[in-house]
């Protein structure tokens, strides 16, 4: 067996796969189909300072490969995660973040401070969810505002910060640099690619939001892409997302430079996603005579 541990930001995690937010709520229901304590982390449904209802339906569509998801941010409110979920996840032995999110910088920051005292170990800055008509994804785009709101949260954060990034930009890297130079600890990428799903008969637009965020497997060449690149320029972790469904998908983005990765939609269709890919990444690294999953990082032959 391959030691598959890590050091993410000063935070110990058995493996380097943790369940993605908006995937897997808050731990309840795939804790009844296995032990959470197998997992990296578990990296929470974005929370806003109060409950949101989330966008109406439908705001689910499938697509060839993938899903087009237009939630919008449903959740309880932090004070609700603070109560009733967070001292239940922190008995399950495993690495807590909360994704944070909101409509303005002095949101974002006060969600910080309100997290400060609990037992969350992580952070994850949301600044790419692309369903909300405020906020959002609006603070992601621009490398300069990228910078402003990292530069803020971070000041107030006192868990290590991880930013997530929209892949629905021009050029990623600009932004992960400017998370990276306002002290981010680390980034995550990617959130989804915004689509639409068209009902021919009908002629009408599928999801009430009109626009969703694509997730799953079709994405994942365009993820590992983003990974490789930013890799190349930040000196931060990279964890890494995009259509993981097996330990092989896994390593794939650890090649392009990820220390650890998320595992989002592969949850839907198969509960048991997050363990099994666990179990295969330690297979693949035997294959590899890889005695640590660290060894990976950013070992990716390149051609030319
Ligand atoms: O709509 C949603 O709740 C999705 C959030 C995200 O993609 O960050």
């Amino acid at each position: 067996m391959a030691d598959l541990s890590l050091d993410l930001c000063g935070v110990k995690l058995k493996n380097p796969i943790i369940a993605a937010s908006g995937t897997f709520g808050f731990g309840r229901e795939y804790g009844r189909f296995y032990d959470l304590s197998e997992l990296g982390g578990i990296c929470c449904k974005g929370l806003t300072l109060c409950r949101r209802e989330g966008n109406p339906p439908p705001r689910i569509a499938e697509t060839p490969m993938g899903i087009l998801n237009s939630v919008g941010l449903q959740n309880p409110g932090v004070e609700s995660f603070i109560e009733n979920d967070l001292p239940w996840l922190l008995t399950k032995n495993v690495a807590v973040i909360a994704n944070i999110t909101g409509t303005s910088v002095e949101q974002y920051v006060q969600m910080a401070e309100r997290l400060a005292g609990t037992g969350v170990h992580l952070l994850e800055m949301n600044i790419s969810c692309p369903n909300v008509h405020e906020g959002g994804v609006a603070f992601g785009v621009k490398p300069e505002s990228v910078y402003a709101i990292t530069k803020a949260v971070k000041a107030a954060a006192k868990q290590p910060l991880i930013v997530k990034l929209t892949p629905n930009v021009s050029d990623i890297t600009e932004n992960a640099l400017a998370a990276e130079e306002a002290g981010a600890n680390a980034i995550s990428m990617i959130n989804t690619l915004t689509g639409i799903a068209v009902d021919t008969n009908k002629r009408k637009m599928v999801l009430a939001n009109n626009t969703g965020g694509l997730s799953g497997p079709a994405v994942r060449p365009v993820a590992l892409r983003m990974v490789w690149q930013s890799a190349k320029k930040v000196h931060i972790p990279i964890i890494g997302m995009g259509g993981i469904e097996t330990g092989e998908d896994a390593a794939a983005f650890m090649l392009c430079g990820a220390k650890a990765v998320m595992v989002g939609t592969a949850n839907f269709t198969d509960p048991f996603a997050c363990p099994r890919i666990i179990r295969e990444l330690d297979a693949y690294c035997d294959r590899q005579n890889v005695r640590s999953a660290q060894e990976l990082v950013g070992t990716l032959e390149e051609n030319g």
